[in-house]
């Protein structure tokens, strides 16, 4: 049988790039059944689209006759795929928020099938805050989002938000409808037929802590997690490229499409980098211990004098090797754990490692192990302030800070 697919346009200028969407569905032998949101009836009629879907075309939670015919729950569950083109702000922070309150929003809520949602709206509404949580949310429900278009607006601004072109919200269709979500699958959902921004690029990550030993049953380490490095691998492959993801000992999943290397120490970590060389970025996160002991082979015995006297010799600093090296990567990031005046320390760092950015976080507060994080990227341009953000939030908007930077 034929593909089925719910569309769901919302209200904004580009409702109208709706129609030509249909038209390539219906080409591609696809069913549509469409709704409309109220706004969205500004733009585009229901006897135009009733015309290309020939079909009925819903807008209305509380019609009779519809209802008697298909109850509301029964439409959201009878396409293949659900899609949002255009999403506008209000629709997505509606899905992101779980309110139901007309038809659309209803069968988003109520649907048990795959839904993308292609985004339309003012640049700044994109790159609100807010917007970004709901965006966020959304992908961690399971929402398939698509990368706005960046270029000339119908308000007269420029910048990411624009409806992307129907043919690239059709290539992200057929995607979607052609098997199973996989990660690599939701990729190419999210940018359509375009490639991945990063495809091609190979991107050298470390993170989670080092560990040095002492004697062999004791060590010194941190506290790091590994949670954002690891989160920043993961949204770095999602953009298409290739990862190699240094890692110190801790027990997190490798995400897709990433090729993990386990360490132990820094100068593990430090032969590890080198032998991953040739990069064209590298993204150090790993919390790499300062200082290590002159490990001994014996366990030292509490009773020979113990731990009186360690002493301590200071790790290779990788990332200020990396910068220097004569391989160094195109784009360079240092990542800054700092509990007090974080930005005029990163900025001191910045100088110190000779690296592009450093990524400076105020871990004061819960951040090592925690689930959000606040950051500031302080490069020779000046400092950008980010809002607090899931750690994962944090990860796909430095992923794609870092592909804009890459492929300028
Ligand atoms: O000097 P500090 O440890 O605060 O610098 C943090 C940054 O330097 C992080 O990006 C971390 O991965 C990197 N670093 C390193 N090698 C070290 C110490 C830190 O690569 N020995």
């Amino acid at each position: 049988m034929g593909k089925r697919i719910l569309l769901i346009i919302s209200g904004g200028i580009a409702a109208y790039k709706a129609l030509e969407l249909v038209r390539l569905l219906r080409k591609d032998g696809i069913t549509v059944r469409a709704v409309l949101t109220d706004a969205a009836q500004q733009f585009v009629t229901p006897l135009s689209l009733g015309t290309l879907t020939e079909d009925n075309v819903y807008t209305d939670l509380f019609d009779l006759k519809d209802e008697r015919e298909i109850g509301h729950i029964q439409l959201s569950r009878q396409a293949d795929l659900v899609v949002v083109a255009p999403a506008t702000a209000n629709i997505l922070a509606k899905m992101a928020g779980g309110i139901a309150d007309d038809l659309a929003t209803t069968l988003l809520l109520a649907t048990d099938k795959p839904v993308l949602a292609a985004p339309a709206m003012n640049v700044r509404m994109w790159l609100h805050p807010a917007t970004q949580r709901n965006i966020a949310q959304l992908r961690a429900n399971g929402v398939t989002i698509m990368e706005p278009d960046d270029g000339d607006m119908a308000c007269g601004e420029y910048g990411p938000g624009r409806l992307p072109e129907p043919q690239a919200i059709l290539g992200s269709i057929r995607a979607m409808l052609a098997a199973p979500l996989g990660e690599a699958q939701t990729a190419t959902a999210r940018f359509g037929q375009n490639p991945p921004p990063l495809r091609g690029k190979h991107v050298l990550i470390t993170a989670g802590p080092t560990h040095e030993p002492i004697d062999p049953v004791r060590y010194i380490a941190n506290r790091s997690s590994g949670k954002q490095g690891f989160a920043i691998a993961g949204a770095i492959a999602a953009l298409g490229a290739e990862v190699t993801l240094v890692a110190g000992p801790v027990t997190l999943a490798t995400p897709p499409g990433v090729r993990r290397v386990n360490v132990e120490t820094a100068r593990e970590m430090a032969e590890a980098v080198e032998a991953a060389l040739p990069a064209d970025a590298a993204v150090m996160v790993a919390a790499v211990a300062d200082w290590r002991a002159e490990a001994t082979g014996q366990k030292i015995k509490k009773d020979k004098g113990g731990l009186d006297a360690l002493p301590l010799v200071e790790n290779p600093d990788i990332l200020a090797g990396l910068a220097k090296s004569p391989k160094r990567p195109g784009l360079v990031v240092g990542f800054a754990a700092e509990t007090e005046k974080v930005v005029e320390h990163a900025q001191a760092k910045l100088a110190r490692k000779g690296c592009d950015w450093i990524v400076a976080n105020d871990v004061s507060g819960d951040v090592m192990g925690g689930a959000r994080n606040r950051i500031h990227i302080v490069s020779a341009a000046g400092v950008e302030d980010w809002p607090d953000m899931e750690k994962d939030a944090v990860a796909r908007r430095l992923a794609q800070r870092i592909a804009d930077e890459l492929t300028d």
